[in-house]
């Protein structure tokens, strides 16, 4: 067989499910490049975790598994592939390496970065222990694994309230999204100390936004990630991580509905949900739209951009993260 028809063949049935999401024209150029990455990765025995926030071409295309951040560390460290690709952030590249020392993990852009693992050092959570001698520190995943190391334990979205609970404090130090923390403030009688660290993305988003969607789509019903400002919380119907918002969206089916968070999420959901109608206004992560097909395909072919951390962080670190792990999610 032609090889442009043997790409045809085995490209067209996903261009079918995705076909509303991303334009034909566009689809051109993607499909080779899917083709060969699906090929190579059975080639050397590797396996592709990509974040909800990916693009369509990359989550429908190639990903094994697309999910949350605490779907994709528990992935990470189940799988039997000697190689992952991780398509996502930084933070999910290294906590993929801790769940799973022995692999080698890839991430094909090293500038996948996120403003919330930015905005604190291991030398800050030092500062702050200090500070509050005997107070358990809770840090989010979205975090170097230097400051993890410096952490009792990691929470994501899915388990915060959970985590923070588990430890039978009055007092935690929940670091390091100030809104994130607020939100579990809101939820827990435990005593929240926080930090500054926002998300470039979800803190974009208004109140006054979602209440003109509201009046303009009387029947629509708005989920939020945690990471927004509380009253952008406030003024949604529903608040979850990025699979607990896919979740409500397959279980519920509404008929409209908005999700307040990264773009590519709405069209990753919609193309398994063809009967929702989706309203978009969403804000770009552009750490996450660093990753791209053409650079999946590179690191995948060269094994470049891979995953170390020194053995001192990540024994430290890899505890926070395994102890996250064994509470699991929250219902
Ligand atoms: P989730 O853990 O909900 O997937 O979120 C990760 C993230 O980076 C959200 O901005
Ligand atoms: Fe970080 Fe926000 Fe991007 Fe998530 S969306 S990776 S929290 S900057």
């Amino acid at each position: 067989m032609e090889i442009v028809e043997k790409i045809k063949k085995e490209t067209d049935p996903i261009y079918q499910k995705i076909s509303k999401v991303i334009p034909e024209i566009e689809w051109a150029f993607h499909a080779p490049l899917v083709h060969k990455i699906n090929m190579l990765k059975k080639e050397k025995n590797a396996v592709i975790l990509a974040h909800n926030y990916q693009t369509p071409e990359i989550f429908h295309g190639i990903a094994d598994i697309a999910a949350d951040s605490l779907a994709l560390a528990i992935e990470a460290e189940k799988t039997d592939a000697d190689i992952i690709v991780l398509c996502g952030v930084h933070f999910m590249a290294e906590t993929a390496k801790l769940m799973n020392p022995n692999k080698k993990v890839l991430l094909p852009d090293m500038g996948a970065g996120c403003s919330l693992a930015s905005s604190i050092t291991g030398k800050d959570v030092k500062m702050l222990k200090e500070k509050y001698p005997g107070v358990p520190v809770v840090t989010y995943v979205n975090t170097s694994a230097e400051v993890k190391a410096e952490s009792d334990i990691c929470c994501t979205s899915a388990n915060a309230i959970k985590v923070v609970e588990s430890l039978g404090a009055d007092k935690v130090i929940f670091l390091p999204d100030q809104y994130m923390a607020k939100y579990v403030q809101s939820k827990t009688k435990v005593q929240i100390i926080s930090w500054v660290g926002t998300c470039i993305v979800h803190e974009r988003f208004s109140a006054q936004e979602i209440e003109d969607i509201k009046k303009q789509n009387p029947e629509i019903v708005v989920l939020t990630h945690p990471e927004c400002p509380p009253e952008v919380i406030a003024a949604s119907d529903f608040t979850g991580s990025t699979s607990g918002m896919s979740k409500y969206v397959k279980t519920k089916q509404p008929k409209k509905v908005m999700l307040v968070t990264e773009c590519s999420m709405s069209d990753n959901v919609q193309v398994d949900n063809p009967n929702v109608q989706f309203i978009k206004p969403c804000n770009l992560c552009p750490y996450m739209k660093t990753i791209s097909l053409p650079k999946v395909l590179e690191c995948l072919e060269k094994e470049t951009n891979e995953i170390l951390i020194p053995e001192i962080i990540s024994r430290k670190a890899r505890k926070a993260v395994e102890r996250m792990v064994a509470i699991g999610r929250s219902h």
